[in-house]
């Protein structure tokens, strides 16, 4: 079931200067969220991700497209109360302690003291950052401010939550417990859209990606499946003696990567199978047959790489 669903969505700015350009910021985008899922845009910084984040969240009017959440046109208000929000590069003030923080947004969205009290109990645990709730927040690192930050986006128990880089400025062990307490969010039943330019992350944690670029959409879909690349495999097998290494060579499309490994590129299953039985009938053992995969990163600065 899809809890957002956008069709042609643009955005336009007014130009910064006098030039008569304005500014595109999404253009035509269209895409859905699945329930339950995962969900990451990626793209260059201005790409059109923070602006994508406020249109959904009603901060900033589109200029023309269609968008619904949980079913409904985001004309409404009410949706909001189901929402919670972590914006990029928040800014607490730093007077407070991690629970009064807390205190602050609970009350904000209209929560009884008694239900602040009890939800800041439960997330800060979640989150791990008991022991710093009576801390003052100027004494956090920006991991710490990151996990209250998403301790708060949930303070209203929402069910589907948007991140505007939540993991930008964070170390690699503050980035690994993020990842951790999405994955909680997550089985919780969370819905979580999340932006990023921070590739390795997106594809460690995000089950579907549209990737933006000049506020269009480039590619979207499962990150194992837009990584994959199409009929090419690495095969390992036991040592490969001269002569089959030449008939490998004449025979299939193979490139030899080493004694005891080459790849393969094929256009269909048979030829994969043919290969297969021709090193089996030549007594050679197989180790393994891989699927080549593209990191994120590298069909990344490909796709992108190749607009500019
Ligand atoms: N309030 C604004 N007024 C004018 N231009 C804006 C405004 N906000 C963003 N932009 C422009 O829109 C484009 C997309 O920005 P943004 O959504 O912040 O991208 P990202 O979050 O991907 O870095 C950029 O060219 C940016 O300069
Ligand atoms: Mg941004």
């Amino acid at each position: 079931m899809s809890i957002i669903t956008t069709k042609n969505l643009s955005k336009e700015y007014p130009s910064k200067s006098f030039s008569k350009e304005k500014i595109l910021a999404l253009n035509n985008f269209s895409f859905e969220v699945e329930s339950g899922e995962i969900f990451g845009i990626l793209g260059p910084n201005g790409a059109g991700k923070t602006t994508l984040i406020k249109i959904l969240l009603g901060i900033t009017n589109r200029t023309k497209g269609e968008i619904t959440i949980f079913d409904k046109e985001i004309n409404e208000n009410s949706y909001k109360k189901k929402l919670g929000y972590l914006p990029e590069n928040h800014k607490f003030p730093n007077y407070l302690t991690g629970e009064e923080v807390m205190k602050f947004y609970g009350k904000m969205s209209g929560m009884s003291g008694k239900d602040v009290k009890k939800r800041t109990d439960e997330l800060l645990k979640i989150v791990d950052m008991e022991k710093w709730r009576k801390t003052k927040i100027k004494k956090y690192s920006k991991g710490m401010l990151q996990r209250l930050g998403l301790a708060q986006a949930m303070i209203n128990d929402p069910e589907l939550i948007f991140l505007d880089e939540p993991t930008d400025g964070v170390d690699p062990i503050g980035r690994k417990e993020i990842r951790d307490i999405l994955e909680e969010m997550k089985e919780r039943g969370k819905t979580i859209f999340l932006n990023s330019h921070l590739l390795s992350e997106v594809e460690l944690i995000c089950d579907r990606v549209a990737i933006l670029n000049k506020g269009s959409l480039v590619k979207s879909g499962r990150v194992d499946e837009i990584t994959l690349v199409p009929d090419n495999y690495v095969i390992h097998c036991s040592d490969l003696e001269e002569n089959i290494m030449n008939r490998l060579l004449t025979g299939f499309k193979v490139t030899i990567l080493g004694s005891n490994e080459f790849h393969f590129k094929t256009q269909s299953y048979e030829d994969l199978n043919k290969l297969i039985d021709f090193l089996r009938q030549n007594g050679i053992l197989i180790r393994g047959v891989q699927r080549e995969k593209n990191t994120l990163e590298n069909m990344f600065i490909n796709l992108i790489g190749s607009q500019n």
